[in-house]
């Protein structure tokens, strides 16, 4: 595999949908406190330029899943202190592929942590790829059903650091 010289996303683009999308949490949160709990690791860039632009109380909550190479199932590797029940909780994910990930980790949320209420905020969203029927509240972009890679998105945990998104391709 190598990196392809298209670039889909770049760091500009990424910037300005990413205020866009403060500017609605903002509005849809005002007066309310927020916990952000983001997916460990794919959305660490996404976490950080979206949480400097909200301007309302908000709280972090780190949570790491394992979703498994055969795409059928997901588990939970690791959560952060943060009690959540009755917070108004926003998901914060890199991307929703097959939707295996996000249905598990919205199902566990829901029947463990009682959470005031329950959103989720995604960077990418690759409808063609989707197997279960997840909501998404707040999407960055949509994507054509290839892999892609950069702004925190890996290809064999390399490339997170790239500022821009672009995709890997057979060599
Ligand atoms: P799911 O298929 O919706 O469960 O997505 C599982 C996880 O696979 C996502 O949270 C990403 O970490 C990862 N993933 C899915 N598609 C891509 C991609 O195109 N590039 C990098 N990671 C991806
Ligand atoms: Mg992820």
């Amino acid at each position: 595999m190598k990196l392809a010289s298209g670039i889909l996303f770049s760091e500009n683009q990424i910037q300005q949908r990413v205020a866009e999308l403060a500017r609605q949490i903002n509005r849809d949160y005002q007066g309310k406190s927020l916990v952000l709990c983001a997916v460990l690791k794919g959305s660490i860039p996404f976490l950080g330029d979206l949480m400097r632009r909200l301007d309302g109380e908000v709280r972090i909550a780190l949570i790491e899943m394992k979703s498994q190479v055969d795409g059928q199932h997901a588990s939970i590797l690791f959560t952060s202190s943060l009690d959540l029940a009755e917070r108004h909780v926003l998901i914060i994910e890199d991307i929703v592929d097959t939707g295996i990930t996000l249905d598990y980790l919205i199902k566990h949320l829901e029947a463990e942590r009682s959470p005031a209420s329950l959103k989720v905020a995604v960077l990418l969203d690759k409808p063609e790829a989707r197997r279960i029927d997840v909501p998404v509240h707040y999407r960055g972009f949509t994507v054509p059903d290839r892999f892609v890679v950069g702004y925190g998105l890996d290809y064999k945990e390399l490339y997170r650091n790239l500022p821009y998104i672009g995709w890997v391709e057979q060599e």
